[in-house]
């Protein structure tokens, strides 16, 4: 490098980059320590990482732009050397271990979804599918927690050094890297180049991998077809805008509520001939909404609703009986090729051509193979779903 085209200091940016990067690593190892059991601050750490994975990699792009200035010519050598491989190391850590826990979790049994910040559905990481199981991860979840370890200790010999050549007799390392306000006032600052090349590149990357997700999930479509539209001799018109199908059930001890915005029925009812009764709904399981993206987006992974697979599901009310308060039928749910069916009881309230109907059945988790894999015994999420149906239609014959 010509002597004109070097500076004494790292770049604004680099130096950003360093102590924000540098507080984040460390938060980030304190959070890895303390989420056990707790959702919030487990997402919160896969965000974060997922940010320092593409920080990383633009600092690189950074650095490659604008190279780091010459250490100081007294420096022994082998100091030099050891503070290159430090930084390589760091370098290393810094998009290792983010990358460890991107695939520790597109391979755990626990198929969680990863929600950015509550707001970016993140995938897994592709080509996973077939490592999925205990060993794997486990070799792994080794790897992520020691590289912790080794970015104390190596922070302990960077701090060191940088410590050492501060106070020694060479020219401060420290005043490099610290802001203009501490560092060199009167160094020369280069002209910082390569900003698009490597923010823009991270950036670029970074939005086609979160694409994919949105592309994968696919959009809800408009509602599906009932079941046997066209043989049916349905005598309702349901009012979907009055209507809904909600589920509920626990999470962590706490009430969890939601719906599915997308579904048909095909109802032919007959309070005077219930054994020529049957109403079919279909339902779009992509449409199923809780408020919380981290729990829609875990609803459609392959161990729950499996959308992409099994994208609706059905559910035929028969065997209608008059009760001593409204009805009783059998409901059989068909979800991801398997059928379960329960009584359901309802009340229909009917006033002239208009009637309005309330019902509720419960399904176990188990029975419908839904989140067998991360939670069998039901110990985060309860294994009972209470699936409400509330609506209005109106008699057409
Ligand atoms: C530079 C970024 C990261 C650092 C420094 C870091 C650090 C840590 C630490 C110290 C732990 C605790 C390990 C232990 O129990 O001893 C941990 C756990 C974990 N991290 Fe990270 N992590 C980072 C990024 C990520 C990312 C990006 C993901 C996923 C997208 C992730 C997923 C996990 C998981 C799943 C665990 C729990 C492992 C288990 O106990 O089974 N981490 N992390
Ligand atoms: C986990 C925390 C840290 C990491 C990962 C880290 C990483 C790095 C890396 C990769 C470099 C090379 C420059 C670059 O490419 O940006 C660097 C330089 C530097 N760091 Fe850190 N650093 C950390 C914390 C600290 C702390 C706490 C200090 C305080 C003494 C410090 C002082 C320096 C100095 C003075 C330089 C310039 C050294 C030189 O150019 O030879 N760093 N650091």
């Amino acid at each position: 490098m010509s002597a004109e085209a070097s500076s004494s200091r790292y770049t604004a940016v680099a130096i950003a980059l360093h102590w924000a990067m540098a507080a984040l690593l460390l938060f980030m190892i304190w959070l890895g320590w303390n989420m056990e059991d707790n959702e919030g601050r487990f997402q919160l750490h896969k965000s974060i990482g997922i940010t320092i994975l593409f920080l990383a990699l633009a600092r690189l792009g950074w650095r490659f732009a604008n190279p780091p200035p010459p250490l100081p010519e007294g420096m022994p050598k082998r100091e030099k050397t050891a503070s290159h491989a430090v930084h390589i190391i760091f370098y290393a850590l810094m998009i290792g271990i983010p990358l460890g826990g991107w695939l520790m979790v597109s391979i755990s049994p626990f198929q969680v979804s990863t929600v950015l910040y509550g707001v970016v559905s993140w995938p897994h990481l592709p080509f996973t599918e077939g490592l999925r199981g205990e060993t794997l991860y486990g070799i792994v979840e080794f790897f992520h927690s020691k590289g912790a370890w080794v970015i104390i200790a190596l922070l302990a010999l960077h701090v060191a050094g940088a410590v050492k050549h501060e106070i020694g007799a060479e020219d401060g390392v420290l005043k490099r890297m610290l802001p203009g306000l501490f560092g060199k006032a009167n160094a020369p600052a280069l002209p910082a180049r390569g900003f698009l090349f490597a923010f823009g590149g991270s950036l670029a990357l970074f939005a086609a991998i979160a694409a994919t997700s949105l592309l994968s999930a696919g959009p809800a479509s408009s509602a599906p077809a009932p079941l046997g539209a066209t043989s049916s001799n349905a005598n309702w018109t349901v009012d979907y805008a009055a209507s809904e199908i909600k589920f509920a059930g626990l999470y962590e001890g706490k009430p969890f509520e939601g719906t599915f915005a997308t579904w048909a029925a095909d109802v032919a009812f007959y309070p005077e001939a219930l054994a020529r009764s049957k109403v079919s709904v279909t339902v779009d399981t992509r449409s199923a909404s809780t408020g919380k993206k981290l729990y829609d987006d875990t609803l459609k992974g392959r161990e729950w609703f499996n959308v992409g697979d099994f994208p609706e599901a059905t559910v035929v009310l028969s065997d209608f009986k008059q009760a001593t308060s409204g009805y009783t039928a059998t409901a059989t749910m068909t979800l991801k090729d398997k059928a379960v069916s329960v009584p359901l009881s309802f009340t229909l309230d009917i006033d002239g051509r208009q009637a309005r109907l309330n019902g509720q059945v419960t399904f176990t988790r188990k029975a419908l193979d839904l989140g067998q894999g991360s939670d069998p015994d039901g110990k985060w999420i309860g294994d009972q779903v209470v699936v409400t149906l509330s609506g209005r239609a109106e008699r057409t014959q």
